[in-house]
């Protein structure tokens, strides 16, 4: 590390004992604030027979109904502000795939709060105070480029608001100002990797020494392959706009052994997500956040559809961590009964010789059977024989590892579509 080693914040210094007093008393004041100036939640809450009284204890809370994106859509736009909408500084909103999209406001004190848990996200995963943070997440509607953009400003970097896109100049802009750190996509990363070498520039040679890679699920396989071509360290970084952006979660890089939850603004459950039953530590299920400290929009048990589990402090020790995400229960496909989901693929991509870091799951319709083919980029130097035999390979452990046929295609380079942002790596073909 080249700059200074600055102090972690004092909440990242609570003991156990301290962080759970400190949370249940914001609990309690969230379940106040929710109940009193958010019609649905007081609705949701009297249907369920409770007060925010109710809550006495931690534990309590799995007596509150969730809150799902379907909620949020219902009350679109403005519906689950908690404050006059003259104290929201700002808007964002996720696109979603479907319908309208899910608009979340914050206030002045939101947004510190937010850069704050950035700030700390950014100096966990090796950044200090002097670097120079080149920020590749798209600015505008989605969190990613504004959630770094402030985070990184707040810990005291030098910030380049690259947003995303214009790949060329992203390459150029990291010869010329020489960052520490780069905050992007992994599928972008693999997009800037690709262009460094069309630049004839070698990607080990660049001054990056950190990667803050979130927004999409990655695996360990696609972190070696980043660190690998890249020589840097690269850490993952979770967050939803639900809850407040990126920056809910981090990996340490001292550890790089999941995220530390960010628990003094973010209250995590692992739920059952076909009965909701609260899990307990360790089994994998749905992740639900409950906000502390936010005004302008508290969420109440949120179900993000994101699977995990939780798992002790380690780098942090207060602070729970999550184990990095498998997928969302959308992404899941379900074939033939099995339940496969692009993360298992990468895996096996990524470890199998003669291919790129590229792939496609193509899903279509044979007869009354959805049928699956996984598109994976040759590499440039493999040989017929190498492309028939990766072929063989991806199928093979597939059908091992996860207990289903599909078929392969191994296509040639620089064929498959890139990423600029998050990757769609399910084209779905079935007839609707
Ligand atoms: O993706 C916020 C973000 C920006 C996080 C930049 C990290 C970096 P949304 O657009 O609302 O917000 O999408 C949230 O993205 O529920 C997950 O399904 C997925 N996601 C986010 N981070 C990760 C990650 C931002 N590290 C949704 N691993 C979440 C896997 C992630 N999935």
């Amino acid at each position: 590390m080249t700059a200074s080693e600055p102090e972690l914040d004092p909440a990242e210094r609570l003991d156990l004992d301290g962080l759970r007093a400190l949370q249940l008393e914001r609990l309690r004041a969230t379940l106040r604030h929710a109940y009193e100036n958010v019609p649905f939640y007081r609705a949701a809450f009297d249907a369920a027979g409770l007060r925010p009284e109710d809550c006495r204890a931690l534990d309590d809370l799995a007596r509150f109904p969730f809150t799902t994106k379907a909620d949020l859509r219902d009350n679109y736009p403005f519906g689950m502000f908690a404050v006059d909408r003259t104290h929201v500084r700002r808007i964002h909103a996720s696109s979603g795939t479907t319908g309208r999209p899910t608009v979340v406001g914050y206030t002045e004190h939101d947004l510190d709060v937010w850069a704050d848990t950035m700030a700390r996200s950014i100096r966990a995963a090796g950044g200090r105070p002097g670097h120079i943070v080149h920020v590749a997440y798209g600015y505008g509607l989605f969190t990613g480029g504004l959630g770094a953009h402030y985070g990184a400003e707040r810990l005291g970097c030098t910030v380049v608001p690259a947003s995303g896109g214009m790949t060329a100049r992203q390459v150029q802009l990291i010869q010329d100002f020489h960052p520490e750190v780069i905050m992007v996509t992994p599928s972008y990363m693999l997009t800037l990797l690709d262009e460094f070498e069309r630049q004839g520039v070698d990607p080990r040679s660049t001054s990056l020494q950190v990667g803050i890679f979130g927004a999409e699920p990655w695996t360990e396989q696609m972190r070696r392959e980043i660190e690998e071509r890249f020589a840097l360290d690269a850490v993952d970084i979770y967050g939803l706009s639900e809850v407040m952006g990126p920056g809910v979660a981090q990996e340490c890089v001292e550890t790089k052994d999941g995220l530390h939850l960010w628990e003094d603004h973010f209250y995590p459950e692992v739920v059952d997500p076909l009965t909701g039953d609260v899990l307990p530590e360790g089994e994998q299920g749905e992740l639900v956040f409950t906000s502390l400290s936010k005004e302008a929009m508290p969420v109440i048990r949120y179900r993000t559809r994101d699977l995990t589990r939780l798992l002790p402090g380690t780098a942090r020790p207060s602070f729970r961590r999550m184990e990095k995400i498998t997928g969302r229960s959308d992404d899941m496909v379900i074939l033939r009964g099995v339940n496969l989901f692009p993360t298992q693929i990468e895996e096996i991509v990524l470890r199998t010789p003669g291919v790129a870091p590229h792939f496609q799951l193509r899903l279509t319709r044979e007869g009354r059977l959805d049928a699956l083919t996984v598109r994976a980029e040759a590499r440039a130097e493999a040989s017929p024989e190498q492309r028939a035999e990766a072929a063989r390979a991806i199928a093979a452990a597939v059908k091992d590892g996860v207990g289903v046929t599909v078929g392969v295609q191994i296509v040639d380079p620089e064929t498959l579509e890139r990423s600029v942002g998050k990757l769609r790596r399910i084209v779905d073909e079935r007839p609707r």
